[in-house]
């Protein structure tokens, strides 16, 4: 075992309750070993990473910790033989970043089982521009595809468009020849997601129904949804017949208020979209799709990249639902 000193973001719980972050200084001996240690190169901002990172106790339970549910670097040791020294990898989802150590540090402790060759066609950099959004969209059209969507059957809904999963949901739908309609809450966006291939843009208020009909005028034969709450209550409502919906997030609400009434007399499906637990078969065939027929045009998906002590910047701004893109963690960033 090596004893490697690194930099990490931690997170406490203190006595009156609050929650409080800090850069510092813990070694690889501290992590759990659970079999395959990696040098992190990039990590990147989820939502559930700034939940994480501000004592929300659904996502982790115990403190101190480090969040950061995606990495991405280079294998240092590993008790499987399906990994070597220098080999590089990605990890997203399963645990990471909830209660075991994440990303936000420099380096992590995984089982084998959780990690994923960095597919030939992606750059490590670029798996974290995709990172758990990137999986998560993909998981997404997944669904849709498997009950036989198809781009002529009509316009598929991205809700919260501009964020990390809506955006990167836009440019791989609208690659694969979807018609896109963008739903976004930033007037100011418009221009991007007609970058990333949105056909239609409209306001987040247009599908946030407060009618009280139990249907509506039928608009979208597919949607994936990263809203929740009223959002998704109103899609379901505005799906075509035999329409497709995927449910990936809850930024306004985990509640869902419905009848039975679009599933029973129009035949809608709701379909559940869980990325950390997706088993590893599935998980190695969606990357290869995103490192190769669905591989988003990277040029056009706005990243920014911080440094780890600019995060904290970024966590703040992701809960108030400000950021647009994908905001990547580089742990050399800076120095
Ligand atoms: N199921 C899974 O496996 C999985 C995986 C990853 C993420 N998620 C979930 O997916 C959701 C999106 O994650 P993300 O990382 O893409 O977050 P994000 O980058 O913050 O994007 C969320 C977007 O939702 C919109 N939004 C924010 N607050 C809203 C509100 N109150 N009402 C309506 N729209 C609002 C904003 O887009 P506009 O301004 O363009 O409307 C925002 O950019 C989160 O709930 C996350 O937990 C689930």
């Amino acid at each position: 075992m090596k004893n490697i000193p690194f930099k990490t973001f931690w997170v406490t719980e203190e006595s009156d309750g609050s929650f409080k972050n800090q850069i510092i200084q813990r070694s690889t001996d501290d992590l759990t070993q659970n079999g395959v240690l990696v040098k992190v190169a990039y990590s990147s901002l989820n939502y559930k990473d700034a939940l994480s990172a501000t004592g929300n106790k659904g996502v982790t339970r115990h403190y101190p910790h480090t969040p950061g549910i995606d990495a991405a670097g280079t294998i240092v040791e590993s008790n499987s033989d399906k990994f070597q020294p220098g080999d590089q990898v990605i990890i997203t989802g399963y645990d990471l970043g909830m209660n075991t150590m994440g990303g936000f540090g420099e380096y992590i402790n995984v089982p084998a089982e959780w990690v994923v060759p960095l597919p030939d066609s992606l750059s490590l950099k670029e798996s974290m521009v995709l990172g758990t959004a990137g999986f998560t969209a993909a998981l997404s059209i997944h669904h849709l595809l498997r009950c036989n969507q198809k781009p002529a059957d009509g316009p598929l809904l991205v809700t919260g468009a501009s964020g990390g999963v809506g955006s990167i949901s836009v440019a791989i739908a609208s690659k694969l020849g979807f018609d896109v309609t963008a739903s976004s809450g930033k007037a100011d966006q418009h221009e991007y997601l007609r970058i990333l291939g949105a056909k239609t843009i409209i306001s987040r208020t247009e599908v946030d129904d407060l009618s009280g009909r139990m249907l509506l005028r039928p608009q979208w034969a597919a949607a994936i949804d990263t809203v929740g709450g009223n959002t998704l209550s109103t899609i379901l409502k505005s799906l075509k017949t035999h329409g497709n919906a995927a449910s990936c997030g809850n930024v306004a609400s985990p509640l869902l208020n419905t009848s039975v009434f679009p599933f029973i007399l129009n035949g809608v499906n709701l379909l559940g979209v869980n990325s950390a637990t997706t088993p590893l078969p599935l998980r190695l065939k969606l990357w290869q799709n995103l490192a190769n027929k669905w591989k988003p045009d990277f040029q056009n998906i706005n990243t920014q990249i911080v440094a780890l002590n600019e995060i904290q910047l970024s966590i703040e701004k992701i809960l108030k639902g400000e950021i647009t893109g994908r905001v990547i963690l580089e742990h050399n960033h800076n120095l």
